[in-house]
């Protein structure tokens, strides 16, 4: 488990995130929802190791990582797939694959690879093709698949599907919650409501750098600042329905 506690992060004066709290289990996907600047980014960052906390504390699998450098967290198998992806755009595929696994053992790289291949087969097809040639969504899914060549315990995701057509979202968002099936804990940052609540185990509502809602996220499709926010109103609630 990721067991944040307390976090809070600053820019300056500006107060990013304030006294945030929240877990990830193995296995799980865990959902933050929030709006354009309400300090998703920030908490991904901070999780990584690459703002410095101004209060709280971070365990992985128990043991305290708070002050851990990111390359350290990644060798931990804290891998992170940052906004906007952080590809090298003019190298190749297979190439922006073996950066992700600088880190951890070499001893299987080819199996890794193998998998995340069978993962993405469309990565496997255009392995010699310049990462910048590709599709918004498939270079989504060379991000995915260079984060999980650091074969991760978990895997934090910035907004994967930004900039995606709903069809595409589902494509990755049936990816990810194979590798979450595959015990992985995967923390998911969106806007994208509507569908990542549909694939996850629990979810974070964050405004303004506070948690300002949490649960099961099969309860929290049906919560008013959520549908309010994220689902187009109320008038465009779906009959109550028990279960999902
Ligand atoms: N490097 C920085 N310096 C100063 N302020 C920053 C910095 N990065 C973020 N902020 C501010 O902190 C707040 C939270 O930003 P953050 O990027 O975490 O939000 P976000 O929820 O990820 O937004 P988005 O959905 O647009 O990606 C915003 O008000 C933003 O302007
Ligand atoms: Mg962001």
């Amino acid at each position: 488990m990721i067991e944040a506690k307390g976090l809070s992060v600053s820019y300056g004066r500006h107060i990013a995130l304030e006294d945030v709290s929240l877990n990830v289990a193995r296995g799980d996907i865990t959902v933050v929802l929030g709006a354009n600047g309400a300090g998703k980014s920030t908490l991904v960052a901070a999780l990584a190791g690459v703002v410095p906390l101004r209060a709280g504390t971070i365990h992985l699998d128990g043991s305290d990582i708070t002050f851990a450098p990111a390359h350290r967290r990644v060798a931990l198998r804290l891998a992170t797939v940052p906004q906007g992806r952080g590809l090298f755009p003019d190298m190749s595929v297979a190439d922006n694959l073996a950066l992700g696994s600088f880190v951890t053992d070499q001893d299987d790289f080819a199996s890794r690879r193998e998998a995340v291949f069978s993962l993405f087969p469309r990565l496997a097809e255009r392995r010699n093709q310049a990462a910048e040639t590709m599709s918004g969504g498939e270079q989504q899914m060379l991000a995915i698949g260079r984060a999980l060549m650091a074969s991760p315990a978990y895997l934090l995701l910035d907004e994967p599907s930004l900039g995606l057509s709903p069809m595409l979202v589902a494509e990755l968002f049936r990816a990810v919650r194979a590798i979450a099936d595959r015990g992985v804990g995967v923390l998911l940052v969106e806007q994208n409501a509507l569908q990542s609540l549909k694939i996850a185990e629990r979810a974070y509502l964050v405004e303004n750098g506070h948690i300002v809602d949490q649960g099961p996220a099969a309860g929290l499709r049906y919560d008013p600042g959520v549908i309010d926010t994220y689902l187009g109103g109320r008038k465009l609630l779906p009959p109550a329905r028990g279960g999902k």
